[in-house]
């Protein structure tokens, strides 16, 4: 059933439900947290649930979270934590990115904790907070060598004692300290070990500043799965919980059982037979060898279908697999239904799915040189998602 109030509806979103459709299964989402929540213990999570839920709509994704467990909830942006708490969300919710010119006055008066890497962070989050009247809860994140956000080794010193000297003065509370790994989902990579150093090497020297955090965190669903010595006080779970592997064989490999949580399907738009020698879609990158029945598929890469899944990707028709043919489209692409198929307008296509349903998120991104999470978080807004 699609919830209304936070999907308003085929007319907003581009694509008729029947035609096509993201179909979250959020029984299935629930089922992997709390399989995933076994596997950690007792330490608390955070389920991550930026760029929409990875696609799969961040509200009833967040409030599935919630109801199967979820300590923390983890945006990206400012505007996205605000969105959470604006559905209702009333528990720890954090957000780590955003740009020098924000607002964060609406993030700290909201109760939303908040990452700083820099002077410049604590700054702006200490006017927020003597603005707003409140205490600002912070993440200190320490770079420890995904060379991305967060403080470089050399700088941390320095941010300790800056948001050391805000927490005296009352502005803001030191609620976390925290970093992200590069290759936790490559068991084995020499980076873990030395990033793990570093955190460790950070919280000390932290300590000494007379920060004391209420959550130390590193991990994410990889290092969740397969590294125990990561997951301090706070494991972020991301994918996992969508039901993808961080890397093939992953959680399986641990004995933790995830379901696929989105299955992408659509109406077969259009069936026609075409003749040996006939090619199809723009460029002719595909030409018939036999003659063949083929099927229009009414999405594209406007709606988050890779172009790279021309003549690579499967769809499932009819219980059996279909090759795409020809260049995807902006809003549709083809695929072989082979000689003497008997498929109509109208009969159903499974995308991707997962299990015997037909191809996996999974499986698209390996023939596509992506990755899972790039299949699922690129479903674009005119596609309805329907919640089941
Ligand atoms: C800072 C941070 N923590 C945790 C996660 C969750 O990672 P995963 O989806 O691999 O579990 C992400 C996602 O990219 C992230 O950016």
């Amino acid at each position: 059933m699609i919830d209304e109030s936070i999907f308003p509806g085929p007319g907003a979103v581009g694509i008729a439900p029947q035609t096509a459709s993201a179909v979250v299964d959020l029984g299935a989402f629930s089922r992997n947290l709390t399989r995933l929540r076994e596997h950690v213990g007792s330490t608390p999570v955070m389920v991550v649930v930026k760029a929409d839920g990875y696609g799969h709509g961040m509200i009833n994704c967040s409030r599935a979270a919630r109801q199967a467990g979820a300590d923390w909830l983890g945006a990206a942006t400012p505007t996205e934590a605000l969105q959470l708490r604006e559905s209702g969300d009333q528990g720890r919710l954090l957000c780590w990115l955003y740009g020098p010119d924000e607002d964060l006055e609406p993030v700290v008066a909201a109760d939303i904790d908040i990452a700083a890497h820099s002077a410049e962070q604590i700054s702006m989050i200490t006017a927020a907070a003597g603005a707003v009247e409140r205490t600002a809860r912070v993440h200190l994140k320490i770079d420890t060598g995904l060379s991305r956000n967060g403080a470089a080794a050399d700088r941390w010193p320095e941010l300790c004692a800056i948001a050391a000297e805000a927490e005296q003065a009352g502005a803001v509370r030191i609620a976390g300290i925290w970093s992200h790994f590069a290759a936790a989902d490559e068991p084995g990579h020499p980076s873990i070990a030395r990033q793990q150093e570093a955190f460790s090497a950070a919280l000390t020297s932290a300590e000494e500043f007379g920060l004391s955090p209420e959550v130390r965190h590193l991990a994410n669903s990889a290092a969740g799965l397969t590294l125990p010595d990561t997951h301090y006080d706070l494991v972020r779970l991301g994918i996992a919980c969508y039901g993808i592997e961080p890397a093939p064989g992953l959680a399986a490999g641990v004995g933790v059982d995830l379901e696929p949580v989105m299955t992408l399907r659509a109406q077969l738009a259009a069936v026609k037979p075409i003749a040996a020698g006939e090619g199809v879609s723009y460029g002719h990158t595909w030409t018939a060898d036999t003659d063949t029945v083929v099927g229009l598929v009414p999405l594209g890469y406007g709606d988050g279908i890779p172009v790279a899944a021309s003549n690579r990707a499967e769809v499932q028709v009819g219980g059996r697999r279909a090759p795409i043919r020809g260049r995807v489209c902006m809003d549709q692409f083809v695929v072989d239904l082979g000689p003497g198929a008997t498929e109509a307008m109208g009969d159903e296509v499974i995308i991707f799915s997962g299990r015997d349903r037909g191809p996996t998120a999974e499986d698209w991104a390996d023939v596509c040189g992506t990755i899972g999470y790039e299949i699922v978080t690129r479903i674009g807004v005119r596609v309805p998602r329907e919640y089941r």
